[in-house]
């Protein structure tokens, strides 16, 4: 069976990108800032964060995007824990995630609690609990039983990595949001915000984050 982890290389020896998919794992710009202004601000985060709230996304690749929302969740003053489901099917070993992470070091206390405590298996960090679903997203998520207030859509570009973006899988997304939830992506591909419209989101172009004009929000009708 060929090997199911993310085979790597490496950008300024910084950035992590990915040779089966060829691109890179967050913006060459800076990474923080994107996640924060597409996933975060995109959800209307953390505005609506509350107790009991559930994100899940779409390939959790370095763990960027849950550490920069766990801490925005507990600097938002929330104590209860957040949960957090991803979709990946080719895991980051927990080696190459470290070092990826180091770029961040704002995150540091956070990215070290999760190192320390990640197996791959759900965890529970007190204001956070992890879930990494392993596999493909277009057979794992339809089987998922949980629903997400807020969905982080966050595949490789839709050229290189179509079948994260493809209309079934937005369907399955719609399947499990929660009423009223949303979701978030950097990229404006035409096709994905189709598919997100037929799935039933309502569904706006927002300015992008640093070179990229537009990304996409979606509410879910
Ligand atoms: C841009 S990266 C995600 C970055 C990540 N959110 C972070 O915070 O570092 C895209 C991820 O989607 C995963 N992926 C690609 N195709 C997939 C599929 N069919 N099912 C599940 N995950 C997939 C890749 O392995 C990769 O980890």
């Amino acid at each position: 069976m060929a090997d199911q982890h993310a085979q790597l290389s490496w950008k300024d020896e910084t950035i992590p990108v990915s040779d089966r998919f060829d691109d890179p794992y967050f913006s060459l710009q800076n990474g923080l800032e994107e996640t924060r202004h597409v996933f975060l601000a995109g959800n209307d985060l953390p505005a609506r964060f509350a107790p009991g709230f559930h994100i899940a996304e779409l390939g959790f690749g370095t763990g960027l995007n849950m550490l920069t929302t766990w801490a925005a969740w507990e600097q938002s003053g929330q104590s209860t824990p957040l949960r957090f489901t991803s979709f990946e099917a080719f895991p980051m070993e927990p080696v190459d995630m470290e070092r990826a992470l180091a770029a961040f070091p704002e995150l540091s206390d956070y990215a070290m609690q999760f190192l320390d405590a990640w197996t791959g298996a759900p965890c529970d960090l007190g204001t956070v609990q992890i879930e990494v679903i392993q596999g493909d997203a277009r057979e794992t998520l339809a089987r998922w039983e949980g629903k997400a207030n807020a969905w982080f859509l966050d595949g490789f570009s839709p050229a290189k990595n179509p079948e994260l973006w493809e209309s079934d899988l937005m369907a399955h997304v719609a399947n499990h949001t929660a009423p009223g939830g949303t979701a978030a992506t950097y990229t404006a591909a035409g096709f994905v915000r189709r598919g997100l419209e037929a799935a039933g989101f309502a569904v706006t172009r927002t300015p992008g984050y640093g070179r990229k004009r537009h990304m996409t929000r979606a509410v879910l009708d």
